[in-house]
């Protein structure tokens, strides 16, 4: 298994290093050669080389067999709207290079953690659905974008095309397929061209899925709907900036962010990171929780290797970590551990 890790700024890389004692514990227990190439991305990579996705980082990923990402971003870049280069467009770089069209954000929730949601535990008890949110289309990437001359007229423009809609909504598809057979698509078709379009492709590709239900839901709606009744949803596919705005809603329902994972899939090599950000505050200071990242390496061997019985072992020893509360702060109002000490435990309990 060749893996390229890109810890990234933050706290990145001290979650990553408790994600890569794992992955090399599972490698050892199951016999699997495991190679590591270290890559540079994010406002570190700015500082080396002034480029936040530089090239020699895109080989590393391009000759791997699956991408280990922690986090971008550093608030230096924050306050300034001037900054000619952003860490973040070295994501974005990333993911249009990769061609990761589809990103993958499972939501489902540790009945031991249940009181940490700010929703009713009663409401979110059981709620276990698939996020398919489309990366490299719509309104991220559109041209033309930009200002008029005098400054005082600006524009972005949502476009897609009917193959970028049709690979994301197959695969959507076939994730339901696999899970409990529905799917929503999340659109605003009473409003948006490309909306109708979404909503018009889906209608043709459910043919070929008839165990599959299919239902269409106003992004608004969606909205409410994820909050007051989460169990309602399966597999949920959108496009790029409703998906960027509901997959930060359904992270807060498992009641933290600290633990979900996230795959980005398509055209090369597949990228597993945790979906919380760099959290600068809390860099250097060994609290930040490595359960995410940790994750992500079980959702690693399951999606880039289908090794699904790797993938339990890491979820197994989490829920065992969670349960026996050898967890960090931000999941516990009693005895907290630190991120070492939780990765070293998780690893314990391989
Ligand atoms: C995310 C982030 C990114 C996005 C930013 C950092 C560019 O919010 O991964 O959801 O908007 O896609
Ligand atoms: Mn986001």
């Amino acid at each position: 298994m060749k893996i390229a890790v890109l810890p990234g700024d933050g706290i990145g890389p001290e979650v990553i290093n408790e994600a890569v004692k794992v992955l090399k514990r599972v490698c050892t227990l199951k016999g699997h050669k495991l190679e590591l190439e270290y890559g540079v991305v994010g406002a570190c990579a700015i500082d080396e080389c002034g480029d936040p996705y530089p090239e020699k980082t895109h080989k590393i990923c391009m000759e791997a067999d699956a991408v280990l990402f922690g986090a971008i971003g550093h608030p230096k870049y924050d306050n300034d709207p001037n900054a000619k280069v952003r860490p973040e467009q070295g994501l974005l770089k990333m993911r249009k290079s990769l061609g990761l069209y589809a990103n993958i954000r499972p939501v489902n929730t540790y009945k031991s953690l249940l009181y940490k949601s700010p929703l009713r535990s009663d409401l979110v008890e059981g709620a276990d659905f698939v996020c398919v949110r489309e990366l490299t289309g719509g309104l991220y990437f559109g041209k033309p974008q930009g200002r008029s001359e005098d400054g005082n007229t600006a524009y972005d423009t949502c476009v897609y095309t009917r193959e970028e809609v049709e690979r994301i909504v197959k695969l959507s598809y076939l994730y339901a397929q696999k899970r409990r057979k529905k799917l929503t698509l999340v659109d605003k078709a009473n409003i948006l061209a490309t909306s109708r379009m979404w909503r018009q492709i889906t209608k043709e590709i459910s043919a070929d899925f008839p165990d599959v239900e299919t239902e269409y839901l106003y992004v608004d709606n969606a909205a409410m709907r994820m909050i007051q009744n989460p169990r309602s949803f399966d597999v949920m596919v959108t496009e790029n900036m409703f998906g960027d705005i509901l997959t930060d809603e359904a992270s807060v329902i498992s009641g933290s962010m600290g633990l979900l994972p996230s795959a980005s899939v398509g055209l090369h090599t597949s990228l597993f990171e945790p979906i919380h950000g760099s959290y600068p505050q809390a860099a250097g200071k060994n609290i930040a929780n490595p359960m995410a990242a940790i994750l992500s390496v079980a959702m690693m061997f399951e999606t880039a290797f289908d090794m699904m019985e790797e993938g339990k072992m890491i979820r197994d020893a989490v829920e065992k970590a969670i349960s026996d509360g050898i967890v960090t702060e931000d999941l516990t109002t009693e005895k907290s551990y630190s991120t070492t000490e939780v990765g070293d435990y998780v690893v314990s309990q391989l």
